[in-house]
């Protein structure tokens, strides 16, 4: 299912974010940076050492404590097709009272100013903290597709966001979810 903003085309599909072509992909990643299961896990293991490389030298430099929750940073892609990979993190789940939504809307928009200031024209997400952090699917969308429709409807540049989902279930709830917001 596609959608066009502000001439930008929003695409949801399934599949693995890791085979994904457009020039920068999107990590879920946890505040140390240093890698994980899931996306992260995949990312890491598909796009080798030289993702971890740069990781490091941002701890060491940008973010020694970590990476704030909803901040974004980048790394070369290593082996991946895409050039470049936006490690961001999400929100743990923690009931819906602590500020989740909008630190998920966070990540999603600075993944894409980030993307933007760096001349990156196509970007696939994952669905953010909807795997081990626990975020229920059908909220996130809404908020994924909101902080995406948000920024596509105030900056120019990026000419295709992807929603690469990792399973059926998740693809036809955001298609649903993109279907009330249009
Ligand atoms: N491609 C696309 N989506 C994927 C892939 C993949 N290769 N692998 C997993 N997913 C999906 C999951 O099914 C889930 O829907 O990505 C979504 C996010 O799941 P996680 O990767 O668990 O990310 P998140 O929930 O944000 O948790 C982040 O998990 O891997 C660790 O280091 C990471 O601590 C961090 C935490």
């Amino acid at each position: 299912m596609d959608a066009i903003i502000n001439k930008t085309k929003i695409v949801l599909l399934s599949g693995d974010i890791t085979e994904q072509e457009t020039e920068a992909i999107v990590n879920a990643a946890n505040p140390t940076l240093m890698g994980g299961g899931g996306v992260d896990g995949a990312i890491h293991s598909k796009g080798g050492p030289e993702i971890l490389g740069e990781c490091k030298l941002i701890r060491q430099t940008l973010w020694p404590g970590g990476i704030a929750t909803g901040e974004a940073v980048a790394t070369t892609g290593g082996r991946l097709k895409a050039k470049k990979v936006i490690h961001t993190v999400g929100p743990v789940w923690g009931g819906g009272d602590k500020g989740e939504d909008r630190l998920l809307s966070n990540a999603y928009k600075n993944s894409l100013a980030l993307a933007v200031e760096m001349g990156i024209k196509t970007i696939s997400f994952p669905s953010i903290s909807t795997g081990a952090y626990g975020y229920p699917v059908e909220k996130a969308s809404r908020i994924a597709l909101r902080a995406v429709m948000d920024f596509l409807g105030n900056n120019e540049g990026i000419r295709e966001v992807r929603f690469v989902l990792h399973s059926s279930h998740d693809l036809r709830t955001y298609e649903k979810t993109l279907t009330e917001l249009m």
